[in-house]
Order: structure tokens, then sequence, then C-alpha cells
């Protein structure tokens, strides 16, 4: 027996781009009907099956985020796609979290609206198989500790995240997970995996900050043979390989202007061509991202683009710094320290006195610090109990330290210009995320001069000296 076409319910008030939607839609293959504002739109949902909600946002009467709301209400198995002016994306991306399942751009790129449509339907599609084949209502009665056994936390700061995941998991959206070094945000990214519907496919990591710029387009796409030197053999990028799965985007903010052009357009349109490659190849990846720098200061000084940005934010999750959290550090602890006795290292519990400094100390380095702690001290302590002799220096009480430093007008000119010059500098290259010649035109000063002050105040000036 024929399957039958996926029906479209086209919600728009143009009825010029109502037709030439109609007739592509239904040259594709599609059963398509047509509503003009969002009033008739409910009365045809509620009279037939429809697959896929295609809506613009503003219309007359009833508009583009009541139709979401009614079909979010009432069918779950609807996909709502959002047709948006380039203007209004951030609303799109608003209205993803409020429960639409993607969005397309006006004028449209007929491909990118097609893979949107497809991909729609294919999820809500295995969401209703995934629906019907488990046991009812499993997630909902078992705790953070039995759904996450490896992200460890308690804290008012940490359940709502277990929420999002929960809730983030199912869908096709693109995840971006902010947080400073250390935070979990490799283990938020492969529990998404986990607890979603892709599980059994494969998830690949991706450090983008780790690979060379020249062969991170290779690695994400792949490259044909012959097509620069050494590319002696047609080499699968991550994409190809992670297709039907989940690929994590670590470090995302390191992805040069060109890469992101072409990172953006696979997540519009699922294709992508091998570097020196002529064939388009489609793939079904969920991306992940994360970053540990703040994606959105480096929008606002146009080192990271902003249409990425906002595809890539479409769901955002912020981990919080460690000392944000204390409340669950003692959990942490008992947990790392039981990790290590499994791994057949000496079996140890942590005295009071140890517990109490490592629960105010900073952590800069967050939960991965923390695991390194208790690994050494176990070491050191070699079983029984773990005691402040065993924690690193910086955990332990201060000393009375070396009086503070002299302010600037204390001192003689010529001392007060030297640390001036060096904190002026490094508050510019700091501003500017490392990028000299950035902060060095905001100074209003040569990148020459600025160097010379970089070198001469020995600055460390990271990996942007010539960007
Ligand atoms: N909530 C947690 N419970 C248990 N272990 C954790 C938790 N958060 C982090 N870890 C552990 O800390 C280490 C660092 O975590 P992870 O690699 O996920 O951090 P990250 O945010 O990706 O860091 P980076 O930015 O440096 O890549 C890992 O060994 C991880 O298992
Ligand atoms: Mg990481």
């Amino acid at each position: 027996m024929a399957k039958p076409k996926p029906s479209i319910l086209i919600v728009e008030d143009d009825e010029s781009m109502q037709d030439f939607l109609t007739t592509f839609l239904e040259q594709e293959g599609y059963e398509v009907q047509w509503a003009p504002h969002g009033g008739i739109a409910r009365q045809m949902l509620d009279a037939q099956r429809i697959d896929v909600v295609l809506t613009d946002i503003l219309m007359p009467e009833v508009d583009g985020v009541e139709v979401l709301d009614y079909v979010r209400e009432r069918y779950p198995d609807t996909a709502v796609i959002i047709m948006t002016g380039h203007s209004s994306v951030r609303q799109a991306v608003d209205l993803i979290r409020r429960g639409a399942d993607d969005y397309f751009k006006k004028p449209f790129d007929v491909d990118e609206m097609l893979h949107v449509i497809r991909r729609s339907v294919e999820h809500r599609r295995m969401q209703r198989e995934a629906r019907t084949a488990a046991p009812p209502a499993a997630a909902g009665s078992a705790s953070p500790r039995e759904l996450f056994p490896n992200i460890i936390g308690q804290s008012s700061s940490m359940l709502p995240i277990f929420d999002l995941i929960l809730k983030v998991a199912d869908t096709h959206s693109t995840v971006l997970i902010q947080g400073s070094s250390g935070t979990g945000k490799e283990l938020v990214a492969t529990a998404i995996h986990e607890k979603s519907s892709r599980r059994s496919g494969p998830f690949i990591p991706v450090h983008c900050g780790a690979i060379p710029e020249t062969l991170l387009e290779s690695e994400l796409f792949g490259h044909e043979k012959g097509s620069f030197t050494g590319a002696i053999a047609r080499k699968e990028g991550v994409f190809k390989l992670a297709d039907h799965g989940t690929l994590f985007l670590d470090e995302v903010s390191e992805m040069s202007v060109p890469l992101q052009v072409k990172l953006l357009r696979v997540l519009e349109t699922g294709t992508f061509r091998r570097v020196g490659g002529v064939e388009d190849l489609r793939v079904d990846v969920r991306v992940v991202a994360a970053t540990n720098r703040n994606l959105k200061d480096l929008v606002d000084k146009n080192l990271f683009r902003h249409d990425l940005f906002y595809r890539l934010n479409v769901f955002p999750i912020f981990l919080p710094p460690l000392r944000e959290r204390a409340a669950d550090i003692p959990v942490l602890v008992q947990h790392f320290l039981q990790k290590l006795a499994r791994s057949g290292r000496p079996s140890c519990t942590a005295s009071r006195e140890a517990l109490s400094l490592l629960c105010s100390y900073e952590w800069p380095g967050n939960v991965r610090e923390l695991e390194n702690v208790i690994e050494r001290a176990v070491i050191l302590c070699g079983g029984g109990e773990v005691r402040p002799e065993h924690l690193p220096q910086e955990l332990l009480p201060r000393k009375p330290g070396p009086p503070p430093p002299p302010q600037a007008t204390d001192l003689p000119f010529r001392a007060a210009k030297t640390i001036f010059e060096k904190q002026y500098v490094q508050t510019f290259l700091a501003r500017y995320e490392g990028n000299v010649a950035a902060a060095a035109k905001a100074a209003g000063m040569s990148r020459a001069h600025f160097y010379e002050l970089l070198k001469k105040h020995h600055i460390d000036f990271g990996r942007h000296q010539d960007g």
C-alpha cells in the first residue's frame, strides 16, 4: 500500500507567497492546504490530520504564536515550522523555545525549506514511536540521581539543568552549552545524546580549538583525494560519521569566520560538500555546541557570526561555576572518592576539616580541578581519612601575606607610569579577547607599539596575535 502523502497546512496572509509554496510543495509530493490566518488554521487543524504547519509570525487576527500554542496543546504529532523574515530570526528562536520545531528565513532557499520540513516530519515520527514504545512515565518518577548517575548535583542551580536536558534531548534543536572550563559541558552533551532517541547512533566530539584551522574544515566535512597536498585518499568528515547521531562541537568559538559560514549552511540545509568535492552530501545530525567564552560578547565584537549564534543558541544551557554551587561539593567529593576506590585506588573518606576547606575554596578550574585534587589527596593519604595536609597549598588557610602593593600616587612618576602602562595594555587585551590588532586599534596606537608594550611588560599575548 502506498504511504499517504504528508499533509502540510500553510498559514500565510500573503497570497502570492501561499501560491508559490503550494505549487512547490505539491510538486515535492506533499498534500497542501492553506489558511489565510490563524483562526481558520485552528478550524482546519480540528477537522483533519495535519503533519506540518508552516506559519508566518505576523498575521491579522490570530497570529503565528497563537497557532503554535494551539497545536502544542492539542496535537503533539504535528510539527510547527515558523517562516520568518531576516529581521525576526531572534523571535523565531524564541518560538522554538516555546515549542516550534524549526524555522526558515524568507526569502526561501528551497533546499533549506525542504530539509527543515523533512527533518521535522521525521522527528515527530520518531517521537511518536518512542512515546508508544516507552513504558509510561518512566522518567516522570525517577530522581535526577537515577536518571543521570554521572552528573552529580543537587543544588538549586543544578536541578533546573537536569530538567533542561530531559526537555531538549528528544528534539532536533541545536543546544549551546556555556560555562567555564571544567564545569561539565561535555558531560551534559553526552547526557543529551543518551537521553535522545539518537542514543543508538554515534556521539562524536570534536574539539575545534585543538585542531589547526587549516585541517578543521576537512575534519568536519571530509575531503576528496588530491584536494590538497597530503590528501592521498578520500576521507569522510565527522558530519558524515555522526549521521543519525550527535555531533559535539566543543570550543565552537574557535572556528574561523569562513568555517562558521559553512557550519551555518549544514545546520540550515543538512547538506555540505567535502573539501574539493562537488557532490552535496545530506546527513541527519544533531549538533550540540559548547564554549567557555561568552559567545554573545564575541558576536558584539564581530568575532562570531550573529546568524550562527542564533542558530546554535536555540536552546542555551548555562553551567554555573562550582563556587556558585558549593552545596554540591560534599556529594561530588563522595562521588570521586567512590569512583577512585572502584578503580583500584585506596579507599578513603574525607575528614570534616578537609571537607570544610574543600567547600570554602574558589575552584577556578571547577569540577575538573576538584576531581584532580581528590585524586592527588587519595594518593597522598594512601587510605583512611583525607586530612588538610593532603590538600594543595592554595586550599589551606592563608598565612598573613605581604603588604598590599602601593598606590600609584604614592610612587615616583616613572614607577607609576610603568604600573599604569602594564594595567592599561592588559585591560585592552582582555577586553578584545586577546586580539592584539583590535586592542591596539581601540587604544589608538599602532599594533607595533602595542606589541612593544606587551613585550616590555612580559604579558603573554596568546593565540590571537595576528588576528
Ligand atoms: N556534575 C558533575 N558530576 C560529576 N563529574 C563531573 C561533573 N561536572 C564535571 N565533572 C567531571 O569533571 C571533568 C570535567 O568535565 P567536562 O570535561 O565535562 O568539563 P568541560 O566543561 O567540558 O571542560 P572544558 O571547558 O575544560 O572542556 C570530567 O572528568 C567530568 O567527568
Ligand atoms: Mg570540554
